[in-house]
């Protein structure tokens, strides 16, 4: 499938989700709900932009030692933690984890947790 219809697979079925999860025969993805009041960005913008916004900083910080806060990979994972039964955040091997929600469903494989932490801890490879 193409990257577009992916996402618009993905688009259709989150929308839908909100509307009637009933007229459904196969299951949609939940989204886990972030912390805080909001994201980064606006939620929209971020449902389809976030892999832009990740690699635009992953560039700066490796290219030109520019490191902002906000859009470091454990800030987007310490609002975005899901916590296990001991209240420990899952890792990427959890089908749980809050980047595997929507990338499960529509097939999506990231390299990014083979340096970095997909624990809020230290996501710093
Ligand atoms: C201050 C806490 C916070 C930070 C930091 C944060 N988020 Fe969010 N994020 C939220 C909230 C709150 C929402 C909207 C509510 C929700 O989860 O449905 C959200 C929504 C999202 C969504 C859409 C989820 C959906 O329901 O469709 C994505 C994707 C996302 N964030 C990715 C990221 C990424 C990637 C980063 C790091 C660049 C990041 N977030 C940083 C709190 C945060
Ligand atoms: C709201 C659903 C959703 C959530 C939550 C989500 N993603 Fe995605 N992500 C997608 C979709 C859909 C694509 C594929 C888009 C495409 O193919 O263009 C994607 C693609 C990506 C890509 C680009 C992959 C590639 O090879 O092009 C990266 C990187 C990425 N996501 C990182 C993350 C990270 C890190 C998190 C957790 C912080 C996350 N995503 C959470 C839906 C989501
Ligand atoms: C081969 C190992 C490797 C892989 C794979 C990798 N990164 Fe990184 N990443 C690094 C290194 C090294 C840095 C620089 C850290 C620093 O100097 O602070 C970095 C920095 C970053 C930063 C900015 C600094 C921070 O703490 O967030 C982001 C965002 C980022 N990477 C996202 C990603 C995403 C998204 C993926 C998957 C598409 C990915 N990385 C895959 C090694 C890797």
């Amino acid at each position: 499938m193409t990257k577009i219809g992916k996402l618009l697979m993905v688009l259709l079925l989150l929308s839908a989700g909100s509307a009637s999860a009933a007229d459904w025969k196969v299951p949609f993805p939940s989204v886990p709900k972030g912390d805080g009041e909001a994201c980064v960005r606006d939620t929209a913008f971020m449902r389809t932009n976030h892999m832009e916004l990740l690699l635009h900083q992953r560039d700066e910080t490796v290219h030109q030692g520019v490191r902002p806060k906000q859009t470091a990979l454990t800030e987007c994972l310490t609002c975005h933690a899901v916590k296990d039964q001991a209240a420990k955040p899952v890792t990427y091997k959890d089908p749980k984890h809050f980047c595997r929600a929507c990338h499960d469903y529509a097939a999506v494989s990231i390299d990014c947790f083979s340096c970095h932490n997909s624990a809020p801890e230290s996501s710093k490879p």
